[in-house]
């Protein structure tokens, strides 16, 4: 249990953050580019940061959707993340995540991603714990709230008709889809 008793509702801007982060050479691959892991591991502190401001208790991350970085990030980039509770079951909350990047000598900011983190909070014997729900305040809250009942139910589905399809599946008998693949049998 929390030490101090939760309220029933938490509005969203209760626990909406923001990270910013300067991108610094030490973050940089090979080719000068920011590793992928470091924007996964800043996505991961802010997703925490928000599921436990509104949780009121420590939060452990269950699953990620939606992590596809469509534009590189730059050394010298401003990196900033926009988390906020989009949506709370009973002890898990899903929290959204914008991240962007500005060229701070250009002041151009692209949008590099939007991904789904979803939290568990727990008590202090570390099993899940009921979190408040969430005060929708705008009608950006309630599209987001929205989205993540729809985005639960796909996710889902998927798993559910992946599953069956894996099912009864046998590798043999689907050989020829390797035929347009740039793969080689080699036994
Ligand atoms: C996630 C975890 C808490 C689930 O524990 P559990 O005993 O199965 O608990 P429950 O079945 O009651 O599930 C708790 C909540 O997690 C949700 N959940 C469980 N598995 C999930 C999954 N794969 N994806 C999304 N949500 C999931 C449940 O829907 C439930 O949400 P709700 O209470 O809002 O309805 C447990 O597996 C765990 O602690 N995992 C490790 C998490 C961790 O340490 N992360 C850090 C990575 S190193």
């Amino acid at each position: 249990m929390p030490p101090y008793p939760l309220p029933d509702f938490r509005p969203v801007s209760y626990s909406r953050v923001t990270l910013t982060e300067l991108m610094i050479p030490s973050y940089a691959n090979f080719g000068g580019k920011i590793h992928g892991g470091i924007l996964l591991s800043l996505m991961d502190k802010v997703a925490y940061a928000a599921a436990s401001k509104h949780a009121g208790t420590y939060c452990v991350t269950v699953s990620v959707d939606g992590v596809n970085f469509l534009q590189p990030v730059a050394v010298g980039e401003l990196v900033s993340l926009l988390a906020s509770v989009n949506y709370v079951g009973r002890t898990s909350l899903l929290v959204g995540i914008k991240v962007i990047a500005e060229d701070v000598r250009t002041g151009t900011v692209k949008h590099t991603n939007t991904s789904y983190f979803t939290m568990v909070a727990k008590d202090d014997d570390g099993n899940p714990t009921p979190v408040p729900g969430l005060l929708l305040e705008t009608p950006d809250d309630t599209r987001r709230f929205v989205e993540a009942i729809k985005r639960r139910e796909f996710n889902a589905d998927y798993h559910r008709q992946f599953n069956d399809a894996r099912t009864g599946m046998q590798a043999d008998s689907l050989l020829h889809l390797l035929e347009t693949e740039r793969c080689q049998l080699g036994y």
